[in-house]
């Protein structure tokens, strides 16, 4: 029986943070283990230049995106990991798939209309003032990462839902004028998987600057824990668990007793400080292993290249056939 395919690409801008972790990494990672699958992950550098136009930090994050991959858990002789930008067939998909897009599905992109959005609040005299084709045309990019490798399913934040339903759009209006030659992917929504608050209460989000990052040294990351905006409740008040972020980010790491426990001694007044502590120690416990894995990584670049080299060979030896086919397809001569 074919397995089913499952793919999702990381955008290489920042360092990633607890949220990430809880709400992609970790359950990324658990779902490479089933052997019914075949995961494709895979650090999406050319969407980060969209955004990014600083060559040191988008070489840093590759870097430590997938270092954070590795540490976690990620065996990538089970997967498919790989550095979209190492495969050249994704950019010449796109823009086939450019020739099949339609401008007006482009326009109704969320993260484009917010952009204008923006200018007309500023008054600007052009609503697409410091809109690039790459941010217009992200979707297209995204639509080839995925119809490239045929997924299945594709595990994203609900933010992306509609570049999914994008991605079938411009597959189904290709299959219907030139055959059936991609497969309609699906987005899966992980609903029981927690969105972390950051510092402040909002969603932790880099945008936001409050985020915690996850492989902090341990200092900072007591620091930033002490840092997790609370109420001005006094010790020994009772004290509501649900919705206050420092149970929230207790909650996503651990067992079953020890949230039961905590929320018994939220009931009791448990003061402010001493659960900023104990949260630290329980996350520091947690997090150490994976992050000295982490330090050790980051300072084998070497190491990672080869395994994002060895992803590269092994994903190509899917997107060479499958753009021979395409380009065939469309009456495109092979590279001679
Ligand atoms: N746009 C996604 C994000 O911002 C990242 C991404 C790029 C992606 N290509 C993809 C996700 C393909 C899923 C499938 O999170």
């Amino acid at each position: 029986m074919k397995k089913e395919i499952v793919l999702t690409g990381i955008k290489t801008t920042g360092t990633p943070h607890l949220g990430n972790y809880v709400g992609a990494i970790r359950p990324a990672v658990e779902a490479s283990k089933n052997s019914d699958v075949e995961a494709f992950y895979f650090l999406a550098d050319y969407h980060s230049i969209i955004s990014c136009h600083n060559p040191k930090e988008i070489q840093e994050s590759s870097m430590q995106v997938a270092a954070t991959w590795l540490a976690s858990g990620l065996d990538p002789e089970k997967v498919f990991f790989y550095r979209q930008s190492d495969i050249p067939e994704i950019p010449e998909l796109t823009w086939i798939l450019n020739c099949m897009a339609a401008k007006g599905l482009m326009n109704r992109a969320h993260s484009y209309k917010a952009s204008v959005a923006q200018n007309e609040e500023n008054n600007a005299k052009d609503p697409d003032k410091g809109i690039t084709m790459g941010l217009y045309s992200y979707p297209v990019l995204m639509a080839a990462d995925i119809l490239m490798f045929r997924a299945n399913k594709v595990p994203v934040g609900k933010d992306q839902i509609q570049h999914i339903e994008m991605a079938r759009d411009i597959a189904g209006r290709f299959n219907h004028h030139y055959k059936k030659h991609f497969v309609l992917p699906e987005a899966v929504v992980g609903e029981d998987v927690a969105v972390l608050s950051g510092l402040d209460g909002r969603k932790m989000s880099k945008s936001y600057n409050n985020i915690i990052p996850l492989f902090a040294p341990e200092k900072k990351l007591r620091k930033l824990i002490m840092k997790i905006k609370t109420n001005s409740l006094e010790p020994g008040e009772p004290k509501d668990a649900e919705g206050c972020t420092l149970f929230e980010i207790f909650q996503a790491f651990a067992s079953k007793d020890d949230i039961e426990d905590v929320k018994n001694r939220y009931a009791e007044g448990i003061a402010w400080g001493e659960m900023k502590q104990y949260l630290f120690e329980y996350l520091n416990n947690h997090l150490s292993p994976l992050r000295e894995k982490y330090n050790e990584l980051i300072e084998k670049p070497e190491y990672i290249e080869d395994i994002l080299l060895k992803g590269q060979q092994k994903a190509r030896e899917r997107s060479i056939p499958f753009l021979k086919s395409l380009r065939e397809a469309i009456g495109i001569s092979p590279i001679k």
